[in-house]
C-alpha cells in the first residue's frame, strides 16, 4: 500500500493511507482478495474519470465476481481429474465429419445433465472420445456442476479395494456425488466378474439420478466380452441407454494424422484397417 494519500483527478485526495488501510483490512477479512489488489488502481481510474459512485461499485464487484468465478472453475477442474485439459473449441470437428458438430454443441448446453440422460462415446482409438469426455466435462464446470473424471479401470481397481477394505459403500458414495461421473476407456481391458458386479452396482446408483459420460473402443455387442458375462453386461447396458444419446465415431485416428497425410499408413475408409467400424 503507498504512503501517499491517492490524488484525484482534481488534485484532491480520494484516500488517505490510513484509509486505505483499514480498506484492505476489511477486504481481507470479507475475503474479496481481487478487490483488495485492485483498489488502489481502481480508486484512481475512479477518480481519473470521474467515475459515478455506482460505476465504480459495479466495477469493483463486478472484478470480484469474476475473479471468484474463474477461480471456482479452476478448483473444479483441478478436482474433476480430468487427464488433460482441452475445451471443446479445440476440438477439429472437421477432421472428424461422423460426429454431429450441431448434437455436440448442444450437449456443451448441459441440458442432458439436468435431464440426467447419459453420453455414450463410441469409436476405435484416437478419434477423440476422451477430449469430447474432458470437453463436455470443462463445459459442466463452466455451468457450475461438479464433475469426476475416472478410467475404467481405475474405477474398478478403486472400488474392489474398497469391496476388499469393507469400505464400498464410502466409495461408491465418492463417484456418486459428482453431478456428472465421466468413464473412459471401457474395454481396453478385460473386466473380472467381481469387477464387473462392482461397475454394476455403481451404474445401478447413478440410474436416473447422475448423468455420466462414457467412452468406449467397443460395440455394445462387444460389452458381453468385456465384461465377461452377457447378463451382467445386458443389465449395464440396459441402465445406461435408458435415457441416452449415443456419438458413434467412424474416423481416422487424430493420433495418426501427421502420418497419414505423409502417406505412411492408409485411412480406415480403405476398409483395410480394422477398428475403424463399430
Ligand atoms: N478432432 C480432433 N481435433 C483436435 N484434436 C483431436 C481430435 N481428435 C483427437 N484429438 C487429439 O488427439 C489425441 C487423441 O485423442 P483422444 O481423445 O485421446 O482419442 P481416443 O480417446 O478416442 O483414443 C488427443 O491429444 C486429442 O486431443
Ligand atoms: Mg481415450
Amino acid at each position: 500500500m503507498s504512503a501517499t494519500a491517492i490524488p484525484a483527478a482534481g488534485g484532491a485526495a480520494t484516500a488517505t493511507p490510513s484509509q486505505l488501510e483499514r480498506l484492505g483490512e476489511h477486504l481481507r477479512k470479507l475475503r474479496l482478495r481481487k478487490s483488495g489488489e485492485r483498489l488502489e488502481a481502481l480508486l484512481q481510474q475512479a477518480a481519473a474519470s470521474e467515475l459515478p459512485y455506482a460505476d465504480f461499485l459495479e466495477q469493483v464487484l463486478g472484478e470480484e465476481v469474476a475473479a471468484k468465478r474463474s477461480q471456482n472453475i479452476s478448483m473444479r477442474t483441478a478436482m474433476a481429474r480430468f487427464p488433460f485439459v482441452k475445451p471443446l473449441e479445440t476440438f477439429d470437428f472437421s477432421y472428424q465429419p461422423s460426429i454431429d458438430k450441431k448434437q455436440v454443441l448442444a450437449l456443451a448446453n448441459c441440458h442432458y445433465i439436468e435431464h440426467g440422460d447419459n453420453v455414450l462415446v463410441l469409436g476405435p482409438p484416437g478419434v477423440g472420445k476422451t477430449h469430447l469426455g474432458v470437453s463436455l466435462g470443462l463445459k459442466a464446470i463452466e455451468a457450475g456442476y461438479r464433475v469426476l473424471f475416472t478410467t475404467a479401470a481405475h474405477l474398478i481397481a478403486s472400488l474392489t479395494k474398497a469391496h476388499a477394505e469393507g469400505k464400498l459403500d464410502d466409495k461408491l458414495k465418492l463417484y456418486t456425488a459428482p453431478r456428472l461421473l465421466i468413464i473412459d476407456e471401457i474395454g481396453y481391458l478385460p473386466i473380472e466378474r467381481q469387477g464387473a458386479n462392482l461397475f454394476f452396482q455403481l451404474i445401478s446408483r447413478r440410474y436416473e439420478r447422475g448423468p455420466m459420460i462414457l467412452t468406449s473402443n467397443q460395440s455394445f455387442s462387444a460389452w458381453g466380452e468385456v465384461f465377461g458375462d452377457r447378463v451382467i453386461a445386458t443389465a449395464i447396458l440396459d441402465r445406461l441407454l435408458h435415457h441416452a444419446v449415443t456419438l458413434n465415431i467412424r474416423g481416422n485416428s487424430y493420433r495418426l494424422k501427421e502420418k497419414l497425410k505423409a502417406g505412411l499408413i492408409r485411412s480406415s475408409d480403405d476398409n483395410s484397417q480394422p477398428g475403424g467400424e463399430i
